[in-house]
């Protein structure tokens, strides 16, 4: 076959434009990766949904059919419903869901519900570590790590143990069935150490 000889001008202006092309392609890729990160990240947002955090149901919707009263509190993470983004790029971001009988909620608490369903962070205020027990008798959250407990009717106020503050709150709200967040966290989230922001904002 004969060999074509092409001028260097023309190869390399063929080059260039390849590169043009492969980094104009790139570009709106790299940007969705960065701002689909950027989306799991951030903290809970209003109108966010919830899916289960792990287990054989993870990733699905949670709905208010799947919280039963008094039962053990469901790990989840928001999701944004729009696009579909998890936010479990941080474990911050992981909420503890259950169901209370509406009649044992303070009054704060049952306008932050939807039918007695609450949302708090799942990060220990002591340590961080999640906030994964349940008395089933006192109807208490525990941490397995230095046993706090935290009472869920009232605010997640701190009942036993060394944590220093309150879980978060995340407020509900209920549409066209839709369990969803009506706000972000009213409180610090987790561990806190001064001048240290949890999100990195
Ligand atoms: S980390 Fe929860 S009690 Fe220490």
């Amino acid at each position: 076959m004969k060999k074509i000889d092409r001028p260097r001008s023309t190869v390399k202006r063929r080059d260039t434009l390849k590169a043009i092309l492969g980094i104009g392609l790139g570009l709106p890729l790299a940007k969705r990766a960065a701002s689909n990160e950027a989306a799991m990240n951030a903290p809970p947002q209003i109108g966010d949904v919830f899916v289960f955090a792990f287990g054989e149901r993870e990733g699905e919707r949670i709905g208010p059919d799947d919280l039963s009263t008094d039962a053990r509190q469901i790990f989840a993470y928001p999701m944004d419903p729009a696009t579909g983004v998890i936010r479990k790029g941080s474990r911050l971001n992981q909420v503890l869901l259950l169901r209370i009988d509406p009649a044992r909620l303070s009054e704060r608490m049952r306008s932050r519900s939807v039918d007695g369903i609450l949302a708090y962070s799942a990060v220990c205020t002591h340590t961080g570590c999640d906030v994964a027990d349940w008395d089933a008798e006192t109807l208490r959250f525990q941490c397995p790590c230095h046993d706090s407990q935290f009472d869920p009717a009232d605010g997640a106020r701190v009942v036993g143990g060394p944590a220093p503050r309150p879980l978060a709150s995340l407020p509900l709200k209920s549409e066209n069935e839709v369990l969803a967040a009506a706000g972000g966290f009213d409180g610090p989230v987790g561990f806190q150490q001064p001048g240290l922001d949890p999100f990195g904002f």
